[in-house]
Order: C-alpha cells, then sequence, then structure tokens
C-alpha cells in the first residue's frame, strides 16, 4: 500500500545517490591547472548541478584569454575522458548512506522512480553503482535543452514516468537543482542544509534520514 501522497520520486544523482563531486573536481582541477585558471574546492561547489558546458563557461571566465567554440569543445571532452576515468573504478561501495533503502522504501511503496540528473555520464554511473534497474525511468541528459534551474528534466521524468508534476517528490542537494523542482510544481526534498537548500520544502542531511511517509 502506498503510505505517502505521492506518487512517483525522482531523483538526482551527483550528491544524493553517490558523491562524484570530487571527481568532477579533480578534472576540472587538471584542465584549469593546465589553462593557468585559478580553481579550489570552493569553486567547484558553485558547479554542482550546472551541466559540463555550463561549468566549463564559469570557469573559462577566470581566465584572462578568451576561446572560441572549438577550444571549447575540446576542452570540455579533455575535462570528460579524465572524468571517465575516475569513475572507471567506481563500485557498489560509492553508494552514499540509506541510498538503496532509499530506492527499496519507494519502490516497496509502489510508487514510480525516476531520475533526473544533466550529467551525461548518469547512466554509467548508476551501472558502476549497481543500480540501474531500480529506475522505471532515466532521463537522457543529452535530451535535455535547458540544464537546472529550469524545470525541463523533472518535468521530463515526470511525463515520462506518467505522472502529473504535482504528485511527484524531487530529491536534490543542488540550490539550481531545487529551484528546477520548485519551478516544476513538485514537492522538494532538499539533501544537505536548510540555510543552504532555503527554497526546498524539507530538508535531510541525506538519505539515511530518508522517510517517505514523513512528507
Ligand atoms: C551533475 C554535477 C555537475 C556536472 C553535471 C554534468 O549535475 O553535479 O557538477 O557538471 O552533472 O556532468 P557530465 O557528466 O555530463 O559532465
Ligand atoms: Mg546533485
Amino acid at each position: 500500500m502506498n503510505p505517502s501522497r505521492f506518487q512517483a520520486v525522482i531523483f538526482d544523482l551527483d550528491g544524493v545517490i553517490t558523491d562524484t563531486a570530487h571527481y568532477h573536481y579533480l578534472a576540472w582541477k587538471r584542465l584549469a591547472d593546465s589553462l593557468g585558471v585559478h580553481f579550489d574546492e570552493a569553486f567547484n561547489e558553485q558547479l554542482k548541478g550546472i551541466d559540463r558546458m555550463g561549468s566549463l563557461a564559469l570557469i573559462l571566465a577566470g581566465s584572462p584569454r578568451s576561446y572560441n567554440l572549438e577550444e571549447t569543445l575540446a576542452l570540455a571532452d579533455a575535462k570528460n575522458r579524465h572524468y571517465q576515468e575516475l569513475i572507471g573504478t567506481m563500485s557498489t561501495s560509492d553508494l552514499l548512506p540509506g541510498a538503496v533503502e532509499a530506492l527499496a522504501a519507494v519502490r516497496a511503496a509502489g510508487l514510480r522512480i525516476g531520475l533526473a540528473s544533466v550529467s551525461k555520464n548518469a547512466f554509467t554511473v548508476l551501472e558502476k553503482l549497481g543500480i540501474a534497474d531500480r529506475f522505471d525511468y532515466v532521463v537522457d541528459a543529452a535530451l535535455i535543452a535547458r540544464g537546472k534551474p529550469d524545470p525541463e528534466i523533472f518535468l521530463n521524468a515526470a511525463e515520462r514516468l506518467g505522472v502529473a508534476p504535482a504528485l511527484c517528490l524531487g530529491v536534490e542537494d543542488a540550490v539550481a537543482g531545487v529551484s528546477a523542482i520548485k519551478a516544476a510544481g513538485m514537492f522538494a526534498l532538499g539533501i544537505g542544509k536548510p540555510e543552504v537548500l532555503t527554497e526546498a520544502d524539507v530538508v535531510i542531511p541525506g538519505l539515511a534520514q530518508f522517510r517517505l511517509a514523513d512528507y
């Protein structure tokens, strides 16, 4: 029986189910260093939930020279190849605490499960984590035109799950992601700190505290 007023839960991936932010950091850091552009962990925080080209644009804004489109695409490609090398070592041990239990609880309650990550590596990461088969629908980020905070990715997930946005619970760790969920007309469960995720309806520290019947 469904103990929840929702019919679907749509999860973000990075920072919610697994912590790939450090791998993104290492890959961007090597690229930024090679270009002589300052990049640190604090800057990396701003890139959470921001897609690859958007992230690169923010990094290159700190460069004294400008890059044309061809050069920019080559830089994004170099970062991604390094990132893919880094995530190649991921396994089920990279699942954040409570992630599998939360997915199981949503499944047991009979709700639909979606994934809305702007990462074009999301499918690979899900395979590495051994949870690809737990989702009814995984958004293909390549088909999404506008990144978070635009609601497009969450609306696409809801539509493909066949559930009205108002009956969806979105789970996000990034400020831009929470904004996207709210703009989609969904209930936003923030993962992190309430003082950061001010737009979220409820904030919990991590999926280990996920209690479907409470929302
Ligand atoms: C997630 C991460 C971002 C990353 C984006 C794109 O949203 O939080 O830091 O830039 O995915 O990832 P990709 O794997 O497509 O480069
Ligand atoms: Mg995230």
